[in-house]
């Protein structure tokens, strides 16, 4: 084979483990292949792969989405989660992910709460390897579900005001958000105590704008996106009270008027009605938090095509 003929049969994606390992090229066919299986019945273009599903670490919305994505495409999908396996009696990462990859696996969906598992899993297996959150660092399908929501409501991300509220400090989803949606042009705002927003945030990406005043964040956004407190990663308190937390940060609809009228609201889920985010905005006709997860569908199905496939198979 000559070396442009292989070069065209390579994936797409080799791995994806965080959203700067991919070039705008990539981006932009993940956003439109998702939009593609959003217009047309997708074809069973993973009919005979296998994909493993392994999630050290609790998870609704993606391991879901990921199976059902997998399934759409015709491919078959095998779930392991830490308290079903021999993880529980000690087997090292590793040795679990070679024990696995020796039952004909192509392609793995990892979750794990330690930063970097899947960089270290990619390192040591011949199968693409895509990162469903690794404890604070990435996740970047829920940011590339999240831009292809706004792009829907919005028909574009650049110079869009998008407001990202809440627990920054702990959130992989605000690192994958920053860099995805700066990238693409918006005006990206980060909000929260000092203690959950801390100055170094401001080197994640140029142009973002931290403020502690929810105010400020949220004048004339286009897109308000909240983020939960993450209790599980903290040992100790980040605020005086959830009551004191609250008062400053949770968006109420009161709040939100600062926004512009035909602001989006977004949220990676879980949410926690009355501490984050009121009820009154979550059920609002302005959220699309329920659209986010449909479209992580969408997504995942593209992610898990342009990984599994040749480059020039990878169209919906
Ligand atoms: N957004 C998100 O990652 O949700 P889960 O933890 O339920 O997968």
């Amino acid at each position: 084979m000559s070396e442009s003929s292989s070069a065209v049969a390579r994936p797409l994606l080799p791995n994806l483990l965080a959203i700067n390992d991919l070039d705008l090229k990539q981006i932009q066919h993940l956003l439109a292949l998702a939009a593609d299986f959003q217009q047309q019945t997708p074809a069973k273009s993973l009919v005979g792969k296998r994909i493993l599903l392994l999630f050290y670490e609790a998870s609704t919305r993606t391991r879901t989405s990921f199976e059902v994505a997998a399934r759409r495409l015709g491919a078959e999908t095998v779930s392991i989660t830490a308290s079903s396996t021999s993880i529980e009696k000690g087997e090292s990462l590793l040795d679990t992910v070679y024990t696995l990859r020796a039952m004909a696996i192509d392609a793995i969906v990892m979750r794990h709460s330690v930063s970097g598992s899947p960089v270290l899993v990619a390192d040591h297996v011949d199968v693409p390897v895509v990162n469903a959150g690794d404890g604070m660092h990435q996740h970047p399908t829920q940011a590339l579900l999240d831009a292809f929501t706004i792009i829907r409501h919005k028909q574009r991300i650049a110079g869009l005001k998008i407001a990202i509220v809440g627990d920054l400090l702990h959130s992989r989803v605000a690192r994958s958000n920053i860099e995805l949606l700066s990238r693409l042009g918006a005006e990206v705002r980060l909000c929260a105590p000092r203690t959950l927003l801390p100055p170094a945030f401001a080197s994640l990406a140029p142009g973002l704008i931290l403020t502690h005043r929810l105010e400020e964040a949220l004048d004339a956004a286009d897109v308000v996106m909240v983020l939960r407190i993450q209790m599980e990663r903290m040992r100790e308190s980040f605020f005086p009270s959830e009551a004191e937390y609250v008062h400053h940060y949770s968006v109420t609809a009161d709040r939100l008027r600062a926004a512009r009228p035909d602001a989006i609201i977004m949220h990676p889920g879980p949410m926690i009605r009355g501490v984050e985010i009121g009820a009154d905005v979550a059920d609002s006709p302005q959220s699309v938090i329920r659209e986010q997860v449909e479209n992580g569908v969408l997504i995942r199905m593209a992610v898990l095509q342009s990984a599994l496939l040749p480059a020039r198979f990878s169209k919906a």
